[in-house]
């Protein structure tokens, strides 16, 4: 096996431009979605605090919300802190409410400037007021923004979404307002957290565990998965990158077979 004098020498690699997408931005994913795990156990690996993980990856938020807008992804869902993150310890809960509070005072400007449309998904009802507070009035600052939405996901629950929507719909079914048998999967979906929102394309979860840990359970069914070993606050740019080369050469066949999906690529193509 041959070996390039860059793969023998990392302090020779050229630098890559992380400005441009790595690939064109039809085949970029459309809507990329994040498990961002492993803050805990990366900070305690270097003798630090939790917390420590959470703050260094709210760094790599920054970042990775830079690039995706940079490389024109129309969505980014990040899960920030789920249903169930509410029986962690009270101390590393308010560390990452602070941090929540944190990014929404200290990006504000630069989401507004860049049309960044701001939305929240989960039982925002149970954060603190002095988090709801800023978050709410973020995203109606940037409700007409038309440029990349940015949806984090908080006191977000994929079952607790799905059960929310099957209260709603059995309410307006015994209301009259709704037949059963009328009940579709557009249906469902009309009645979830942000029901406009397009399906992820593609999910990864960072931190080597292979899970979706209760994430847009109803959303996910067509997505592509891939899963890092690196933890959330060694996530970069070029990890970014190889994410989308990778997803880039998937064939995605919806149920469908190769041959079909070449022939509808052709019509697209040739129309
Ligand atoms: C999972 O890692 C991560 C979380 C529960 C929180 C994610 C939050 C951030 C990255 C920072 C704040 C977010 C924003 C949007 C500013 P873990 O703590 O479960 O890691 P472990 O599995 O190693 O314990």
């Amino acid at each position: 096996m041959s070996h390039s004098v860059y793969s023998e020498n990392p302090l020779l690699t050229p630098r890559q431009d992380h400005s441009i997408a790595p690939v064109s931005v039809d085949l970029l994913p459309q809507h990329l979605a994040i498990i961002m795990d492993g803050n805990g156990r990366w900070a305690q690996e270097q003798g630090a605090p939790r917390e420590e993980g959470h703050k260094v990856g709210s760094e790599v938020v920054n970042t990775i919300v830079r690039t995706c807008r940079r490389w024109g992804i129309k969505h980014l869902t990040l899960y920030a802190f789920s249903e169930q993150n509410w029986g962690r310890p009270k101390s590393e809960i308010k560390a990452l409410m602070k941090l929540l509070d944190q990014y929404l005072r200290e990006q504000r400007s630069e989401i507004l400037e860049h049309r960044i449309r701001l939305r929240a998904i989960g039982n925002l009802s149970k954060l603190p007021f002095w988090v709801r507070t800023p978050l709410q009035a973020l995203i109606k600052e940037s409700a007409q923004a038309q440029g990349m939405t940015l949806t984090l996901a908080l006191s977000y629950g994929g079952r607790e979404e799905i059960v929310k929507a099957t209260q709603k719909i059995a309410q307006k079914v015994q209301q009259g307002q709704l037949s059963p048998s009328d009940i579709t999967d557009e249906t469902i979906q009309a009645h979830l957290y942000a029901p406009d929102q397009p399906a992820p394309d593609l999910i990864i979860r960072t931190s080597g565990e292979q899970r979706l840990s209760n994430f847009l359970l109803w959303q996910c069914a067509y997505a592509e998965f891939d899963f890092l070993d690196i933890p959330w606050p060694m996530f970069n740019e070029e990890a970014l990158r190889d994410v989308c080369l990778r997803f880039a050469s998937r064939e995605r066949r919806f149920g469908l077979t190769s041959a079909q999906i070449d022939a509808k690529t052709q019509k697209i193509t040739s129309s």
